[in-house]
């Protein structure tokens, strides 16, 4: 494949060409591979990457640090409090900065145009690990986990995402339906994202033969292959979370809304991490408010057909190609 990343920053999947988010999958799917086999090449020894975080993580961050170490990385963390930026000193003096230490910068937190600019002005590969309107390297992971389970190519598929279909994760899979499959948002009208930005998605898709829908009836899952859904409240959302709760408590995915999808072989998928039970002190919290905060019921979320931890390993793989593409 005459595919070359190398310097290219990581920032939307919209960024990106088929061929060019075929061939991080392929370049995924063979260092899995080689991780099993213990066979390491080191495809980075010598680099370094900084890591940005304004939001919490576990898995984008650890799979960052283990994919970096593993090919010979080396790698700094940064959380909210432990770095000038954007109280002392600007993102573009920043990205300056840091550009002139690492190899390669990665950026959780806020606003898309943020690691926009860290990408302007560091002069190395950026990272996005997610903002509040994209969470690209979740997504490459999600495809990389479709392929592996479902029999057949990701064009055939059809995808349904259930809850909060305005969030950046809904946002990202309609941007990655111009891999030719069909994404399904089911969810209430009110979180719907604005039209305009559908309507600019959906042609992209169609571009490709994939297909955007936007709906708030529970029947649209029938024939899905996979059903997805995400917290109703995501971070920074937090002071909306009786609101959100109200909204989405009738798009809880249970067994009985699993069975409308009328096939037995359709998988659940979820981003992680997740509320369905109540073993967090985030969803005790909000039961003793009233609010049951649960997306997914835990008989869905521990059934055979949930490959959720299968999901949460392949973001080790796919953020490994993503670094090893672009800065190996
Ligand atoms: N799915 C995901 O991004 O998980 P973390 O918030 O733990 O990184
Ligand atoms: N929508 C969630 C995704 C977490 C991986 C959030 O932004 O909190």
């Amino acid at each position: 494949m005459s595919v070359n990343l190398k310097g290219r920053s990581f920032l939307s999947l919209r960024d990106f060409s088929n061929a060019e988010i075929r061939y991080l999958l392929y370049l995924s799917h063979d260092l899995k591979k080689k991780k099993r086999l213990g066979l390491s090449e080191k495809l980075l020894a010598g680099k370094s990457v900084v890591l940005l975080f304004e939001k919490t993580s576990t898995r984008t961050r650890c799979a960052f640090e283990v994919a970096a170490y593993d090919e010979g990385a080396q790698v700094t963390f940064l959380d909210k409090d432990s770095s000038q930026m954007s109280k002392k000193e600007s993102l573009e003096d920043t990205a300056k900065v840091l550009g002139r230490f690492y190899d390669a910068v990665e950026y959780r937190g806020y606003d898309q145009a943020i690691v926009e600019t860290l990408a302007s002005h560091s002069g190395v590969p950026v990272f996005n690990g997610l903002t509040d309107t994209e969470h690209p390297t979740q997504i490459l992971a999600d495809l990389m986990t479709m392929e592996e389970h479902l029999a057949k190519p990701l064009n055939k598929c059809s995808v349904c995402f259930v809850g909060d279909v305005g969030n950046n994760m809904s946002l990202t899979w309609m941007h990655a339906a111009r891999m030719g499959f069909t994404y399904i948002a089911l969810g209430p009208e009110e979180l719907y994202p604005r039209q305009e930005i559908i309507a600019e998605a959906r042609a992209q898709a169609e571009r490709f033969g994939g297909q955007i829908e936007f709906t708030n009836n529970p029947d649209a899952i029938r024939g899905a292959d996979v059903i997805y859904t995400d917290v109703w409240v995501s971070m920074g959302d937090e002071d909306e979370m009786e609101e959100l709760t109200k909204l989405l408590t009738p798009y809880r995915v249970t067994e009985e809304l699993f069975k409308k999808i009328g096939a037995d072989d359709a998988i659940f998928m979820h981003c992680l991490p997740s509320f369905h039970d109540f073993e967090t002190l985030t969803a005790r919290q909000a039961l003793e408010k009233g609010l049951d905060i649960r997306e997914v019921t835990d008989e869905v979320f521990r059934a055979p057909y949930s490959i959720v931890f299968d999901e949460a390993e392949n973001r080790l793989h796919t953020i490994k190609a993503i670094m090893v593409a672009t800065m190996g």
